[in-house]
């Protein structure tokens, strides 16, 4: 039988009921008892409860956050037992930077550039989902976000939709493989459709107000790329769009999603965005939510407790919505389980899932993705690479420098944090003759290796979402001394040859509800890290972070500066790899990194508009330029570019240029480089980006060794929707061409594009 030919049968025998019912997925959890709460409104005990019930009565066509095999196993029984027809649930989970195996967050793997250790990150993490039962991801969450203050910029690719497109492709093909059902991959959900990264201050959840133009340039450019690429699922966004609220918009998921961008996948609500239709002051209540989102195009609705779902009936009944709406949902629920192969065997193996899991492999793959997404902010003087050979102590200070559950960052919820490997750890072991852990190096020369946390662990005022679930770093037992701390922190660093100095946000400052009115170190960090550096020993700053933070003092008194993000499992293997020079830094920011939080939302591909000679000085109390720029990363070689050609002056709309660049490697290492392209139209019928991201490309180079790069530049590259006449253009005009390594590049060239 046909996928097709599966699926109507069993629609046929189908109830009204039963079909509300595989149209919901509902959460499955168990709080720790000493969880804090009640975060969530609803009874704990009896959430679980409830869908153990409805799973009896065949009434789940889907669960989420679930991560052990035998939980899992046990509830696809009931779900299987409970059907009438036997129709398993599909499994979800947020599988956003690793399960077992976590790799740095999503905006440091965008920090990669590197679209092959993106793609083979999300394969890991799609194998260990597999293997414990999870059949979809929430991922990736391909949400451009240019306010910092936004706490989920960490779990996006950042500023820019050229690079937003490339990273989103990767990791659907990463989790999903050629097409839904590939062995051991999972299917990708490209969230939350649309516009969610543009919430109004960075307020998370708060209402967006989009230009088409931005819309259609700006955020839509990745969400098409996954689609293209094939994801199979796309999730909805809690906030109004231009005064609908999201999740009930037949503008955004039939008119825009399907009909325009020609996705054939399935939609989920976010998580009770349908319920909450009501609570936006849209839907007159949970019967009237349900209609309306399936209407909308939204087929199946996550729930925690309450499904407006579980109202379809009614709904039906009193023809507030139709039932060929419902059952073209249901049959795209069935297809992508006949696809995923539920049907044929729901079930994992617990042995095979433990092995998976354990894979020394997938270790692997995570350290070098955390070595490949550092980025070098500043090295003065060459104070990096540190050279173990000629050290005789390092000090390693700072509240993230041994912290495994914040080396990891946040959503994450099956990490082992026995095997995170530290800063501290990854240090010791690297120089410090430490071979008994993680990591173990066999180093010729033991550097001492000395550890001074320095400062209290700063809590939130508020809690975060998850801190239910508990596993957050925990708080300073009372009577512990801060100032002795301190002064312990700054007395080691004084009798060391170099100081570590590792700080950040701890990782439940960023995330989802995690958004932040400021963009300082938190608590005493920078007092600390001043107090340091006055202590006139050499300094390398690391930075714990998912956002851009005010850096403006260590950018200019701090010698070394090397942005780790949150590196995951391997992260201080990887950090101790970088900082002794047995691999380069070769990252580069997918983010303007602003000066003050007073500058943002701030981006480099804004247009010119009037004086631009004073763009630089549009605040007469700070410069208006970036502390850093998008694209902006250094090594431990030394790039020169040269040759910028072009090899025909003109072409015409419909032709293709193509720009080649010279990049010799002038330093003495083996380094990487991301060799950028960046493009601006001179004249047209609309204004354009002083800048825009259209072409970039990884390369490792030896110390001397030098390569021609090319990109092409057609249509797709020049094309634009314009405001005016509500289309995509391609005009005729001059444009300029920069080649380097960041989004100030000044090698230059132009071409012509007549009619
Ligand atoms: C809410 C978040 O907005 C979404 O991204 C996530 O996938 C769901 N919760 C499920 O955890």
């Amino acid at each position: 039988m046909t996928v097709q030919e599966r699926v109507e049968k069993l629609l046929a025998q189908m109830t009204p009921a039963e079909k509300a019912g595989q149209l919901t997925q509902y959460f499955y959890f168990r709080l720790p008892p000493d969880a804090p709460g009640p975060v969530l409104e609803f009874d704990r005990d009896e959430q679980p409860r409830m869908v153990e019930a409805r799973l009896g009565e065949g009434l789940v066509g889907s669960l989420l956050f679930l991560t052990d095999p035998a939980e899992i196993n046990r509830l696809q029984r009931l779900a299987v037992e409970g059907n009438r027809f036997g129709i398993p649930a599909l499994v979800g989970f947020d599988v956003v930077h690793g399960l077992r195996t976590v790799f740095p967050v999503p905006i440091a793997m965008a920090a990669s550039w590197d679209l092959e250790v993106i793609e083979a990150g999300q394969a890991v993490a799609a194998r260990e989902a597999r293997a414990v039962g999870i059949h979809w991801a929430f991922a990736p969450m391909v949400d451009i976000a240019r306010d910092p203050r936004w706490g989920r910029i960490i779990e996006g690719a950042g500023e820019d939709p050229y690079l937003g497109a490339a990273v989103a492709v990767a990791q659907v093909r990463g989790f999903q493989g050629q097409e839904m059902g590939t062995p051991e991959r999972i299917i990708a959900g490209p969230k939350h459709f649309a516009g969610y990264g543009y919430a109004l201050g960075g307020r998370d959840y708060d209402e967006v107000d989009l230009s088409d133009s931005q819309l259609w340039n700006v955020v839509l450019p990745p969400f098409r790329a996954a689609i293209e690429a094939g994801a199979g699922n796309v999730m909805t966004a809690y906030m109004d769009l231009n005064g609908i609220p999201a999740t009930g918009s037949g503008w955004l998921f039939t008119d825009l999603l399907r009909d325009t961008l020609g996705f054939d996948g399935f939609v989920v609500s976010d998580a009770n965005a349908v319920r909450n239709l009501v609570t936006h002051g849209f839907a007159a209540d949970l019967t009237d939510a349900g209609a309306r989102a399936v209407n909308a195009g939204v087929d199946m609705e996550m729930a925690i407790s309450g499904a407006a779902y579980a109202h379809l009936p009614e709904a039906l009944e009193a023809g507030e919505v139709d039932m060929a709406a419902v059952d073209a949902s249901v049959r795209r629920i069935l297809a992508a389980k006949v696809r995923m192969g539920l049907l044929d065997d729901p079930y994992v193996d617990e042995d095979r899932a433990r092995q998976v899991l354990a894979d020394p492999a997938h270790r692997d793959v995570a350290r070098v993705a955390a070595e490949r997404s550092a980025v070098l902010l500043r090295n003065e003087n060459g104070l990096l690479p540190l050279d173990a050979t000629a050290l005789g102590s390092v000090a390693v200070i700072g509240p993230l420098a041994d912290s495994p559950r914040d080396t990891i960052g946040p959503w994450v919820f099956d990490f082992d944090l026995d095997e995170t490997v530290t800063v501290l750890a990854g240090v010791r072991a690297r120089a410090g003759g430490d071979r008994s852990g993680p990591g173990a190096a066999t180093p010729d020369h033991a550097v001492r290796v000395g550890y001074a946390r320095g400062v209290p662990v700063v809590q939130r005022e508020f809690p975060s979402l998850f801190d239910m679930f508990g596993g957050n770093t925990p708080s300073d037992p009372d009577g512990f001394d801060d100032d002795a701390e301190f002064r312990r922190a700054v007395d080691l660093a004084a009798g060391a040859d170099v100081a570590i100095v590792v700080v950040g946000e701890w990782q439940n400052m960023i995330g989802e509800m995690a958004s932040r009115s400021s963009l300082e170190l938190p608590g005493r960090q920078l007092e600390l890290l001043q107090a340091v550096v006055g202590t006139g020993t050499p300094v390398v700053l690391v930075v714990m972070n998912g956002r851009p933070l005010d850096l403006r003092w260590p950018a200019a008194n701090v010698p070394a500066i090397l942005d780790v993000w949150y590196p995951g499992t391997q992260g201080g293997t990887a950090v101790a790899n970088l900082l002794f020079g047995d691999v380069s830094p070769g990252g580069k920011l997918p983010f303007t990194w602003p000066r003050t939080v007073g500058q943002v939302p701030m981006t480099y591909a804004h247009t010119i508009s009037h004086e631009p000679e004073n763009q630089a000085r549009r605040y007469w109390d700070e410069a208006s330029t970036p502390l850093f720029p998008f694209g902006y990363g250094l090594s431990y070689g030394r790039f020169t570019y040269t040759n910028l050609t072009v090899d025909e002056p003109s072409t015409t709309t419909r032709g293709t240029v193509t720009v080649s660049v010279e990049v010799a490697n002038t330093g003495d290492r083996e380094a990487d480089e991301v060799v950028q392209l960046y493009l601006h139209q001179r004249h047209g019928t609309a204004s354009r980006p002083v800048r825009e991201l259209k072409g970039f490309e990884r390369v490792t180079l030896a110390a001397g060794e030098s390569r021609t790069i090319s990109f092409p530049v057609g249509p797709d590259e020049r094309r634009y929707w314009n405001a005016a006449v509500r289309d995509w253009v391609t005009d005729a005009s001059t444009f300029d061409v920069w080649v380097g390594g960041d989004s100030t590049a000044d090698l230059t060239t132009r071409f012509e594009v007549t009619k």
